[in-house]
């Protein structure tokens, strides 16, 4: 079934309130697990009698506030552990799913990190089980199409991701790509290129977070030594002017977060996001989420901010949108169809 795109859903996109109508938008950069919103947490934690530390959900809620990302990681997989049965899973999924369609996400390729997991006793085939039936059944109940998109944990043995990319293949019509993420600084993309070359070699895409908290030269060996066809955050890039330049070039695109970027203060301020300094160097950028439930939005929660704080145009909100479809991994028609829709929405001749 092909989503929806009638002039009633539009209007009822543009009616949030908040004046900076919502587009239809590819999510290419949210982390299944950072979906998980506290109070579902608290709920999975009771139902599966796996009790949390915090006394209730306003003492949960005090340790939402992050100096880094590594403090952000220690709660995000602590929260994680709640998760252990395939419903659970599902129910995660198809939560995010309903709020990001609610913003106008389309298609959304979602990571997932199965090493958080499988490392505490929760088998791969318990997480896909609840992913599998999500994922297949987003477009009919949510109207959004949706992949995954399996993370390798760089702070954990290369060998352990290794082992990880035969393990993803019965699932090829769920799983995507693989990606890299978790605590970045110290731990270069060179590492897992064994890693992505099998992934390679299954056919499957890549993409790496690099230059969120770590050196442009993390980017770079990203595209060179792993293949990456997208670059996850990357704003770090900025630093590197021969850098820019190929990323222009390229066009390699980069999964841009800004709420995300502020919560663990690798910008300041929302006023110093370089998102509009990448627009106009010229690079492929789009705006993403990454952890919503933890950095204070969804996906166009994220777009609202940065255009308030940046004061980005209608036109260069149309172009993060279009950049978000050219950059998915969807068939060129399905890129197609959906870049009409962007145009319809955006109030231009398509
Ligand atoms: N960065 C790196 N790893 C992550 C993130 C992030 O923002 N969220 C979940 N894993
Ligand atoms: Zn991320």
């Amino acid at each position: 079934m092909a989503p929806p795109y009638g002039p009633d859903e539009r209007g009822a996109l543009d009616g949030q309130g908040d004046g900076v109508p919502a587009l239809p938008t590819a999510e290419l950069h949210v982390h299944l697990e950072g979906t998980l919103e506290p109070e579902l947490a608290v709920a999975l934690a009771a139902r599966n009698r796996t009790p949390l530390r915090y006394a209730g959900l306003d003492e949960l809620r005090q340790a939402y506030a992050f100096s880094d990302l590594q403090s952000f990681l220690d709660l995000y997989y602590e929260l994680s552990a709640v998760l252990r049965t395939p419903e659970d899973f599902a129910d995660l999924a198809h939560a995010y799913f309903a709020r990001a369609a609610a913003q106008g996400v389309r298609h959304a390729e979602v990571f997932v990190d199965p090493q958080a997991h499988t490392s505490r006793g929760v088998p791969l085939e318990v997480v896909m089980a609840g992913l599998g039936e999500a994922f297949r059944t987003a477009e009919q109940r949510h109207g959004l199409t949706a992949r995954a998109i399996v993370c390798f944990l760089r702070d954990r043995d290369p060998a352990e991701a290794e082992a990880l990319v035969p393990q993803l293949l019965p699932y090829r019509d769920v799983i995507v790509g693989v990606g890299l993420d978790s605590a970045e600084v110290g731990r270069p993309p060179e590492l897992f290129e064994r890693a992505y070359a099998l992934a390679a070699d299954a056919g499957l895409h890549r993409v790496a977070h690099a230059g969120e908290e770590g050196p442009p030269a993390y980017v770079e060996s990203a595209l060179d030594g792993l293949g990456a066809e997208r670059i996850d955050h990357g704003i770090r890039s900025l630093e590197d002017a021969s850098l820019v330049a190929r990323l222009r070039e390229e066009q390699v695109p980069l999964t841009v977060c800004p709420l995300s970027n502020v919560a663990l203060r690798c910008v300041d301020r929302m006023a110093d996001h370089p998102l509009r300094r990448m627009l106009d160097a010229g690079l492929l950028v789009s705006v993403h989420s990454d952890d919503p439930a933890y950095f204070g939005g969804y996906l166009h929660d994220n777009v609202t901010a940065v255009t308030r704080a940046l004061g980005l145009t209608a036109g260069q909100r149309r172009t993060l949108a279009e950049n978000s479809f050219r950059a998915s991994f969807l068939p060129e028609a399905e890129k197609q169809r959906h870049l009409k829709a962007v145009a319809a929405a955006a109030g231009a001749p398509a």
